[in-house]
């Protein structure tokens, strides 16, 4: 059997963004479980807004299949999102757009969520940290592509403080859920290969 490979994406490519810190900081985690981990930045993918018209005249931009291709040459994905009034930032949810509308080789539609588990997580200033935006990913991935997202899940609330010097999460309840979000996600992916 292959070894198990992880991905993980953060949903904000803003300096000093408190999600990239906590994919970082996930990414730790996994390779401290021994298992390969991929971090990502959605800048290397730079996609324009969804065109449908776009699409019929030039088809799939570039970016969006190779991202299609990343996420398939892993077993589970951790996605770890901002959130923007109560819902999925637009850089995201339009990464996910583009990629669901990869087709190749005669595969099904959204294939390629099909095949492997998906975790997600949210950092945020608010006292909910980011949950709104769990709620909505959730939808999309679950509801819109027929992903496997393992039920936990992990919102980091005052993110602006939640970090100590060396990136790890100050208060261990969260240092916990993060590790336990981890775990569930490398189980489940395991049981899908
Ligand atoms: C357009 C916009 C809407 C936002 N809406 C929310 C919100 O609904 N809930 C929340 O907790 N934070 C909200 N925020 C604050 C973001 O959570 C905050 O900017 C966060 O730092 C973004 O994540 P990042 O640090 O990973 O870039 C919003 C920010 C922007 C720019």
């Amino acid at each position: 059997m292959a070894a198990i490979r992880i991905l993980v994406i953060p949903g904000s490519i803003r300096t000093g963004s408190f999600n990239a810190r906590l994919a970082a900081l996930a990414a730790k985690e996994i390779a401290l479980a021994g298992i390969d981990v991929t971090r990502i930045s959605l800048t290397d993918y730079p996609l324009p807004i969804y065109d449908a018209d776009l699409e019929v005249r030039s088809g799939v931009p570039k970016p969006a299949v190779d991202l299609k291709h990343m996420i398939g040459a892993h077993h589970g994905v951790l996605i770890v999102t901002p959130e923007y009034n109560a819902s999925v930032p637009p850089l995201l949810k339009n990464a996910i757009d583009w990629v669901s509308r990869v087709r190749e080789r005669g595969e099904p539609p959204l294939q390629v969520f099909h095949d492997r588990a998906f975790a997600i997580a949210a950092a945020s200033e608010g006292k909910f940290g980011g949950l709104r935006a769990l709620m909505a990913l959730r939808q999309v991935l679950a509801l819109g592509c027929g992903a496997t997202v393992i039920p936990r899940q992990f919102a980091l609330s005052g993110a602006e403080h939640a970090f100590d010097d060396d990136e790890h999460l100050k208060d261990s309840r969260d240092a916990e859920g993060l590790r336990a979000l981890v775990k569930q996600l490398i189980d489940v992916a395991q049981q899908m290969m």
